[in-house]
């Protein structure tokens, strides 16, 4: 999760624990460190804490100028000391340490067998060594061999790497996960993020996508990974302190969260392609689908219940974690299917009901972010959001990739039922592809959306409403709101509005409504108009643009199938909570009362 490098005359190791203890804030599991000195290449790694590790494995013995330290957050392999970074080939002189996935690793993995290597760990990440090492073979110098290994490579990742035979060097790749130049006098260096050089030199070198550096004392290239070409790089002065930098820029780490939702969307999609088609295939005949969850995920379970039924046409039940105990007890047996979902793993209700399912012969899928977390060992098969850490109290990234992974689910599921059309599911991947890029839209709106925020900063209560599939992300906006801005929100279907909350309505109360175009459209203006007329400030969220005649304020959202506008939905609502909170002198970080997970029941 965490790299830095460095190559100067500076004893690398200090360099690289100074830097990974700047990096620390990241979150991670396992620490390794690579050195060389000469073609004399040093890995030391282990499960653990840095400081833990540091006096442990003697992290400052390590001899050599040049070095590359790591910080893993684990995405393919538990947390141990095996699966730590650096990855080394064969002939232990290539090291490599790497964030980010690798689509394509198990069937490079397989091909590389054949070949006759031999693979330590369970990590996408040694492959890439080991492909190094093959390509060696044919290739014009290491750095022919690298480009040649890195074509071949699908998915998102930041890479070091250093190769023993080529002592004034250090490499460093950047495809889809943040990678950074320090430019020093007479050393360089490079990370994941700027904190982790700050002290050293405030000068950087931000890599694009699909481009790679050769650093050495005193000098740095950047170049284009699939022709090789160099490219100029402009050097930026980075004016941040070192508390800025670790929020790389951002004023809290729920903002940074929020704006980093593309990549972690893109992540969840390119790295559960083959896991969630083999889930579907063994969920597929479940009659009994029974989700439970909590909080923030069990807005996702909501979402999922409708995706299900759409799409697989089940009709699972979505039950709070700490509920399906005492209700279902007698309910469940060895013909049920009971999907947990959890960010963090950890979550006590969550895990209790997993354990009882479990007792009575259940199926049980989790989804989760935390590789290794308690959720995966209870869960017979187990489906990674791959959104990164979390640290924001505040679910944000975490929840837009669970919705991500269940729309996946859906449409697997759909394929091996046959309840939907080949070119119907064909359309709905190839428009989910896209959602990235669509809430880079969104993201647009922030400005406007802090401006409308600072309009709405005295109100007492806020309502959020929506129909269908919209009701999860109306439910998670009032969520949102209450955690961290502390002002009384509800969200409920626009249906029940009538029914009662209808009383509570009176001059300048804002009602938010989820409006996508679809089946609910019509019904929600009306629901809207409800609203209106008694006075209520009503803030559309639609891509409709004639909502624009029947609500306050209108934001307007791309167009995409209903089943995927969760995903996006809830973006605008995130960045409303969150000004809200700032402007009412709250830290959106760390809210009162409330823990990242919970885990008492
Ligand atoms: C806590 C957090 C929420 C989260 C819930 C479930 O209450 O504050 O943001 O949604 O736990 O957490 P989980 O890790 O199980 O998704």
């Amino acid at each position: 999760c965490g790299i830095i490098g460095y190559i100067g005359d500076r004893k690398a190791c200090e360099v690289i624990v100074k830097g990974l203890k700047r990096l620390e804030y990241r979150g991670y599991d396992s620490v390794g460190v690579v050195t060389a000195d000469g073609d004399r290449v040093e890995v030391r790694k282990g499960a653990g804490r840095i400081d833990e590790l540091t006096e442990k494995l003697g992290f400052l013995e390590m001899e050599g100028n040049r070095g590359i330290g790591h910080t893993r957050w684990a995405t393919h392999g538990v947390p141990n000391d095996i699966n730590a970074h650096p990855h080394t080939d064969c002939t232990g002189k290539i090291a490599v340490v790497h964030n980010g996935i690798i689509e394509n690793f198990a069937e490079l993995r397989e091909e590389l067998l054949k070949k006759g290597h031999v693979f330590t760990s369970d990590t996408d990440t040694e492959v890439i060594a080991h492909l190094i090492e093959e390509e060696l073979k044919s290739a014009n110098g290491f750095e022919e061999a690298l480009r040649g290994a890195l074509k071949k490579l699908k998915g998102s990742f930041a890479l070091g790497i250093i190769y023993a035979d080529e002592p004034d060097r250090i490499y460093v790749v950047r495809n889809e996960s943040p990678l950074v130049l320090g430019i020093g006098e007479g050393e360089n260096f490079a990370a994941s993020d700027v904190p982790a050089f700050l002290e050293y030199t405030n000068k950087a070198v931000f890599l694009d996508d699909g481009e790679y550096a050769i650093l050495t004392r005193d000098s740095y290239v950047v170049k284009k990974l699939d022709t090789g070409e160099v490219v100029e790089k402009p050097v930026h002065e980075i004016e941040w302190t070192l508390e800025m930098a670790e929020k790389a820029g951002y004023p809290h780490f729920m903002l940074k969260e929020i704006y980093e939702q593309p990549r972690a969307i893109r992540d969840a999609i390119h790295g559960n392609k083959e896991v969630i088609s083999r889930v579907a295939g063994e969920i597929a005949n479940y009659e009994k689908m029974i989700f439970v969850a909590m909080g923030t995920s069990y807005h996702a379970a909501l979402a999922g219940k409708y995706l299900f039924q759409r799409l697989a046409k089940k009709i699972p039940i979505v039950e709070e974690a700490s509920e399906f105990r005492y209700e279902f007890e007698d309910l469940v047996d060895k013909d049920t299917l009971v999907i947990a979902i959890t960010q963090s793993g950890e979550t006590a209700d969550t895990l209790a009901a997993m354990k009882l399912a479990k007792a009575k012969g259940a199926k049980v899928l989790a989804i989760v972010n935390v590789v290794g977390s308690m959720a995966t060992r209870i869960a017979d098969l187990t489906i990674y959001t791959h959104a990164g850490p979390e640290i924001g109290v505040a679910a944000t990234k975490t929840y837009t990739t669970q919705l991500t992974v269940l729309t996946m689910l859906a449409i697997e599921l759909a394929k091996v039922l046959g309840t939907a059309s080949e070119e119907y599911l064909k359309e709905l991947e190839n428009e989910l592809e896209k959602v990235p890029g669509l809430v880079e839209e969104v993201l647009k709106h922030d400005a406007a959306i802090r401006e409308l925020a600072e309009n709405l900063t005295d109100r007492r209560d806020f309502f959020y409403i929506g129909r269908g599939i919209g009701v999860p992300t109306a439910l998670e906006g009032a969520l949102k709101l209450k955690e961290i801005s502390y002002i009384h929100a509800e969200g409920l279907s626009a249906g029940e509005l009538k029914h009662g909350p209808l009383a509570l309505l009176e001059e300048g109360v804002p009602v938010i409504a989820i409006a996508p175009n679809g089946k609910t459209f019509d019904k929600m203006v009306s629901n809207i108009e409800e609203a209106r007329a008694r006075g209520a400030f009503t803030i559309t969220l639609s891509d409709r643009k004639e909502a624009e005649t029947f609500s306050d304020v209108l934001i307007e959202m791309p167009s995409l199938d209903e089943l995927l506008t969760p995903i996006i939905y809830v973006v605008p609502l995130q960045l409303l909570a969150y000004h809200l909170a700032v402007l009412r002198g709250n830290d959106p970080d760390k809210p009162r009362n409330l823990a990242k997970s919970v885990t008492v029941e």
